[in-house]
């Protein structure tokens, strides 16, 4: 059975529907259970003859007279054993006691999860974001024996007490407590994924509330490591979402301890019950995800969302009913009189331990919802049952209903942990918006940003929460959702998620900018104890608070130049002036620069062009902002479906097929879905142009086309601007079939596809001989291998480029040899497939990413879109590139303008090849540098529609 995360993982296989658990199970369970049956039967049978033999044979009367055994055994009143009773009491006083407070303590001096030996460190010359909206300017941060002691100007350490006491001077780098992520699956859906290490989703029964998350946690998952080097400190750690309830979840810290045990790692390990509460927490879904797994997969309940709604009421009804049963118990039993012992021993049972704790207020609920209907019904089943909600999670409908939410009986508690802007992907997911943060901000509702690790990867979790940023949640109140808030909403929040003293010494130092494009930790610290090897802090040129100042600016400019962008709707000869970079094409302009567009032609592009002047034309001042082509996303589904997991809404993904008939091949045109809102949105994140191949589990996807994204039908004038552009061909475990169940089937398939047509007139032969391209998605470093082999021995004119790529950096010379070129899709890797695993995912872990190699060996290096979603983002993807550039010299290093390139002019020479490269025709006016996060896109201009505004909500 396919893992059920909470959001469909991007690069799985195009799959039709999972196939079913084997039916010969089903029939095997139904068999045991029959065998059992029988059993019985005949057990009872046994039991019936042996007590009728034994009446017909015993005497009639006893041999003791009823006084005799009085007198020997003395009168017991009737009830349960001492013990029972005592055992029983004891969880009645458990459950009536006054439970500790967590509560934040400034002189806190221990910290019980630090190693004994840990280094006392003193960070020199920060600044600090404390987690709590305050920013503290050249201060110094003491952290001893686990926790954080002092955060003041100048500490001085003469007196060191033979601490030997590490001084780190961070030159004014920004230092921050270690981030919370409150949706995780680390640990239970490992990386690389294996089918023995699925351990997500106890998918036998929707209702497992009784299942715990701390049982299936795998210390050695690869990407607890991963996670770390984003400067995640705290993950609470859920089971998936396939069932209505899922499971209890457990918050770890992600420091691996010598021990190798998953207790140790808690953030609550070695803590004294009697003055800190020990939190706990539980895992629900509703929605889509339990439907198809158990109604569409399995023919069970539930089928609906009517299903759904019964099932957790029928539930929460047998756990209200154990409550009043153990509380009736409870009193029962305090009213009894000296010596007396009840009939019946405290009712409990482990199925319903968790929910009871719900009901009685000491479990803190997190929900995966989506929709508001789904997240309605929720609120009704808890006001039904009289428990709270402690967070809705995804609930990517939230923004439009601040009035349902706040009908909880924890309004003012209630947390919605949300995606930045993760979108799309299901039907449930389609209302989200990047704006919807905002939204809830404004309304008054408190909102944590997750990862759902791995859907997204929590790597990265501080992008997510500067995108919100990007889209207007205040700068601080972004990182907020990312430290603090969520760690509130665990309950967590006295010693976790805030710097301040008396919180656990969980800091991260940051190369930049927590909130800028590509912001990397330098060195993260949990419990005190550095992660990482020690980093080299250059001293930095200019100071990292100046960017908030660049951000309010670049967001004044918008205001002027919207304004002045809506009066030239339609304009085809005008003058941009004060332009701070131009691109068009492969060469770059630095401004102050103009260009001068006449009657739909650029005419002019250069720091002066008053020639080209005419004193009527209307003149933008554009401040700064960037010129730039419209880019190109490849490797999308983009045209060929809106929901990915509703087939109606797309053209369909064909099946595995051996045809190696030319005249079989698909194309990608004749599928063609256009004005969806899908494009609408890539478009308005100034992706103008995208290369589309048909949707495929086969080795042959087909041919692609090249069309507008801005397009409404594929009749619309210049909406297509080639029909068929590539061979797109595909191999790897993902595509292992009935028909290639083998990866060496489908090269050998290849081979054959293509050196037989040499010679022919048919798009294989095309491919063969480099008149068309040929884009091959592969990730793994033998396969890729096997690539260049079979150009270097069979294909030596054929125009290959690799799609996905993520352990094409091992290769990156061969590569250059052999001339082939590689899309990376996405173009920050991760290991979670066992293809991928030499996949480097960047500092402080390796020195660079795929790009960054590649890009030093003279590879031509493209970017691509995984996640359509995501298309939007595609400056940001080849932004972080440049913005992480590593290498000694300037031409090893990727710069700026190379970045561009990836998504622009290395595209249009991968799939035209470079002797056709068009000369650009439209452009994107950015605010400022399109590869920094405060930049958006304002403005496009093509020759037939002139200039029009891009609208940003
Ligand atoms: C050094 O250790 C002593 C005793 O453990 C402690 O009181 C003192 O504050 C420490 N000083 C520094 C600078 O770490
Ligand atoms: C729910 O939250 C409210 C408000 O915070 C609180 O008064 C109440 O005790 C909570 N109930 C439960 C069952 O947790
Ligand atoms: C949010 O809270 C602020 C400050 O308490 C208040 O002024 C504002 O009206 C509230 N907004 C909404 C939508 O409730
Ligand atoms: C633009 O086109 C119009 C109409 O065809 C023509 O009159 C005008 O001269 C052109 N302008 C320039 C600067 O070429």
């Amino acid at each position: 059975m396919p893992a059920t995360y909470d959001a469909i993982p991007g690069n799985e296989p195009l799959v039709g529907s999972p196939s079913p658990p084997s039916r010969w199970q089903r029939v095997k369970n139904s068999l045991t259970r029959r065998r059992m049956g029988v059993i019985l039967c005949l057990l009872i049978f046994a039991s019936l003859i042996t007590g009728i033999a034994l009446v017909l044979l015993l005497p009639e009367t006893s041999p003791l007279e009823d006084h005799d055994y009085q007198r020997i055994h003395p009168p017991i009143k009737p009830g349960i054993s001492t013990r029972a009773m005592e055992e029983g009491l004891a969880k009645c006083q458990s459950i009536q006691r006054q439970k500790p407070i967590n509560q934040y303590n400034p002189s806190r001096t221990t910290n019980p999860r630090a190693p004994s030996n840990v280094q006392t460190t003193l960070l020199k010359n920060a600044i600090v974001w404390d987690g709590q909206g305050n920013v503290l300017n050249d201060v110094d941060v003491l952290m001893q024996d686990g926790v954080i002691r002092r955060v003041e100007k100048d500490i001085r350490i003469d007196d060191d007490n033979g601490n030997n006491t590490k001084v780190i001077d961070v030159k004014g780098r920004i230092v921050t407590p270690g981030l919370v992520d409150m949706h995780s699956h680390l640990g239970v859906f490992a990386w690389p994924s294996l089918a023995a290490l699925r351990d997500g989703n106890e998918q036998s029964n929707p209702l497992t509330p009784f299942v715990r998350a701390l049982d299936a946690f795998y210390p050695d998952d690869k990407g607890i490591r991963i996670v770390a080097s984003g400067g995640i400190t705290t993950s609470l750690v859920l089971p998936g979402s396939a069932n209505l309830m899922g499971g209890e979840a457990y918050a770890f810290k992600l420091r691996a301890v010598p021990t190798r045990s998953n207790e140790d790692m808690l953030v609550q390990a070695g803590i004294d019950p009697e003055t800190d509460a020990e939190e706990r927490w539980m895992k629900w879904a509703c929605g889509e995800n339990i439907k198809n797994d158990y109604g569409k997969l399995l023919g069970e309940m539930p089928v609906t969302r009517m299903g759904e709604a019964y099932l957790f009421r029928k539930e929460l009804e047998r756990a209200r009913n154990l409550l009043i049963e153990q509380d009736d118990w409870c009193s029962a039993a305090e009213n009894l009189g000296e010596g007396e012992r009840l009939e019946s021993r405290f009712p409990e049972t482990l199925e319903l331990e968790i929910l009871v704790a719900l009901l009685r207020g000491d479990v803190r609920l997190n929900i995966h919802c989506y929709e508001t209907h789904d997240i309605e019904a929720m609120v009704r089943h808890s006001l039904e049952f009289n428990f709270n909600i402690s967070a809705f999670h995804h609930a990517l409908d939230a923004y439009l209903i601040p009035d349902i939410i706040r009908r909880v009986r924890n309004k003012d508690t209630i947390t919605i942990a949300t995606f930045a802007d993760h979108w799309g992907y299901k039907k449930e997911a389609f209302n989200g918006s990047p704006y919807g943060p905002k939204i809830l901000h404004d309304a008054n509702i408190t909102v944590a940003i997750k990862s759902d690790h791995s859907v997204t990867n929590a790597q990265h979790l501080m992008f997510q929460a500067a995108k919100t940023h990007h889209y207007g949640v205040p700068e601080q109140v972004a990182f907020q959702s990312v430290t603090s808030i969520p760690a509130k909403a665990l309950g967590l929040d006295h010693r976790v998620g805030s710097l301040k003293p008396g919180y656990d010494a969980d800091v991260v130092i940051w190369d930049r900018s927590p909130l800028a494009l590509a912001a990397t930790p330098l060195q993260v610290f949990i419990d005190g104890v550095s992660l990482f090897d020690d980093p080299v802090i250059e001293n930095e040129q200019h100071q990292q608070s100046t960017i908030n100042n660049d951000a309010a600016a670049a967001a004044e400019d918008v205001n002027i130049a919207i304004d002045a962008f809506n009066s030239m709707h339609g304009e085809s000869s005008f003058v941009l002036s004060n332009v701070g970079r131009i691109m068009l094409g492969k060469d770059v302009i630095e401004g102050p620069a103009q260009l001068t567009v006449i009657n739909g032609t650029i005419a002019c592009a250069d720091q002066d062009c008053r020639m080209t002047m005419d004193a009527n034309m209307p003149t933008i001042d554009l401040k700064g902002g960037h010129v730039i082509p419209g880019l190109i996303a490849v490797g999308s589904k983009l045209g060929m479906v809106e929901i990915p997991s509703e087939r109606s809404t797309g053209d369909g993904i064909g099946q595995p097929s051996t045809s190696a008939d030319p005249h079989a091949i698909i194309r990608a045109i004749d599928g063609l879905k256009l004005g969806t809102r899908h494009l609408e949105e890539a478009h308005k994140g100034g992706v103008l142009t995208a290369i589309t191949a048909p949707m495929s589990n086969n080795i042959v996807a087909g041919l692609s086309t090249a069309f507008k994204t801005g397009a409404k039908s594929s009749l619309d004038e210049h909406a297509v601007i080639a029909p068929t552009v590539a061979l797109h061909l595909q191999i790897g475990h993902a595509f292992k079939s009935a028909s290639f169940p083998t990866i060496s089937s489908q090269i050998a398939f290849i081979r054959r596809l293509l050196t037989e047509n040499m010679d022919a007139n048919n798009d294989y032969g095309r491919a063969a001989r480099g008149e068309i391209a040929t884009i091959i998605t592969v990730e793994n470093k033998d396969e890729i291998a096997s690539i260049i082999r079979l150009k270097e021995q069979h294909l030596k004119n054929a125009r290959i480029a690799i799609m996905g790529g993520a352990e094409a950096h091992l290769l990156a010379y061969p590569l250059a040899k052999a001339d082939i070129a590689v899309i990376l899709r996405p173009a920050l890797c991760t290991p979670k497939q066992f293809d991928s695993l030499h996949c480097l995912t960047g500092a402080p872990l390796t020195e660079g990413t795929a790009a960054h190699v590649l890009f030093r060996n003279n590879v031509k290096v493209a970017v691509g879109v995984l996640y359509d979603g995501w298309t939007r983002n595609l400056a940001w993807d080849a932004g972080w590139l440049s913005a992480t550039a590593t290498g000694s010299n300037d031409k090893q290093r990727i710069t700026d303008a190379d970045a561009m390139r990836f998504v622009t002019t290395n595209i249009q020479d991968i799939f035209f090849g470079p002797q056709q490269q068009q000369q650009v025709s439209d452009f994107v006016i950015w605010s400022g540098n399109p590869l920094q996060l405060h930049s958006r896109p304002l403005a496009t201009f093509d020759p037939q529609n002139g200039i029009v505004q891009l609208t940003s909500s």
